[in-house]
């Protein structure tokens, strides 16, 4: 069943089946249908609107396994007065949830291509059904390069994760943080100053890029530099939402909806407007 065509605005009860603590204020949540025939499916870049009763609803993209029905996987910073609520949350507590709403990235296109995933913080919650969709799909892509910056290293989303497919020979990962600590043997700086040395071809490459705003600018800067094509990339954009469906307008960007033309968009679409505080 998917909720969205069936009643957008009506949320769909869901019961917290598991709490993953990814960091001190990042925390990931397994949830199941508590309907009847109620699974779930979406494409990697969608999200969802979760509404915790009496606090209010926010956007969350879907973090977990698109090729895996099981169970529905959301992460999620505690910035704010919902996502703040939402981290006491427990097992067997029940939120609504109204989606899969908006626009994926672009895996399909990117068959026969290298791929370059750019991830910064929380950024690379919205990736992770990128490359869960590429391994399970393997051998239809060129090289698989994820470059990824968090502030510290106490700040790294997945780290169990992302060891694990360190170890797997057809992917690259690097890592950086912005601020090092005494343990930290790894790459210190800004994401940007990954990308000269990441064995990407520029020309047979997509990139998609997830996090905050500035760090985004950059990498385009520096991956257009190396010679990727604005049409050959992704960026996910953020704004406040409140209906998730293009009726109310409140994520209107320029003259597209985030909601619904977004969040993924083909950079050259919205270069114009892109990082400009007034959109
Ligand atoms: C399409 C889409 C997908 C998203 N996916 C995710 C996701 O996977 N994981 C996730 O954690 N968040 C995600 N977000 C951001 C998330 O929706 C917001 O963090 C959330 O709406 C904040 O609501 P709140 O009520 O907790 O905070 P509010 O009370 O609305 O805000 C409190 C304070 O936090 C600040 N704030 C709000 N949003 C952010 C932010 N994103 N980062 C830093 N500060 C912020 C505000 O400026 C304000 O000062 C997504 C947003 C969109 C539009
Ligand atoms: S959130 Fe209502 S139009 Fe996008």
């Amino acid at each position: 069943m998917n909720h969205s065509i069936m009643d957008p605005m009506i949320p769909h009860p869901y019961k917290i089946q598991r709490v993953i603590k990814e960091t001190h204020d990042t925390f990931t949540l397994e949830l199941k249908s508590i309907e009847k025939n109620g699974t779930f499916s979406f494409a990697p870049g969608q999200f969802n609107m979760l509404y915790i009763a009496g606090i209010g609803e926010v956007p969350i993209s879907i973090s977990g396994n698109p090729t895996k029905n099981g169970s529905l996987i959301h992460t999620t910073r505690a910035v704010g007065t919902v996502t703040k609520e939402m981290a006491k949350l427990k097992r067997s507590d029940v939120i609504g949830i109204r989606g899969p709403f908006g626009t994926n990235w672009p895996v399909k296109e990117a068959e026969g291509n290298d791929v370059l995933l750019v991830a910064g913080g929380i950024g690379l919650a919205p990736l992770r059904p990128v490359i869960y969709h590429i391994l399970s799909k393997r051998e239809y892509f060129g090289k698989i390069i994820l470059l990824y910056g968090t502030r510290t290293p106490q700040d790294i989303l997945f780290r169990k994760e992302l060891e694990k497919l360190k170890s797997r020979l057809d992917i690259d990962i690097y890592v950086t943080v912005d601020r090092a600590t005494r343990a930290w043997n790894g790459n210190v700086g800004v994401v940007t100053r990954l990308i000269p040395r990441a064995p990407f071809d520029p020309i047979n490459t997509i990139a998609m890029i997830c996090g905050p705003e500035i760090m985004m600018r950059y990498t385009i800067t520096e991956i257009s530099r190396r010679g990727i094509a604005s049409e050959n990339i992704y960026v996910s954009v953020e704004r406040n939402m409140k209906c998730g469906i293009g009726l109310c307008g409140h994520c209107l960007y320029g003259t597209e909806f985030i909601c619904k033309d977004g969040p993924v968009f083909r950079y050259d679409q919205i270069q114009n407007i892109f990082g400009k505080r007034e959109f």
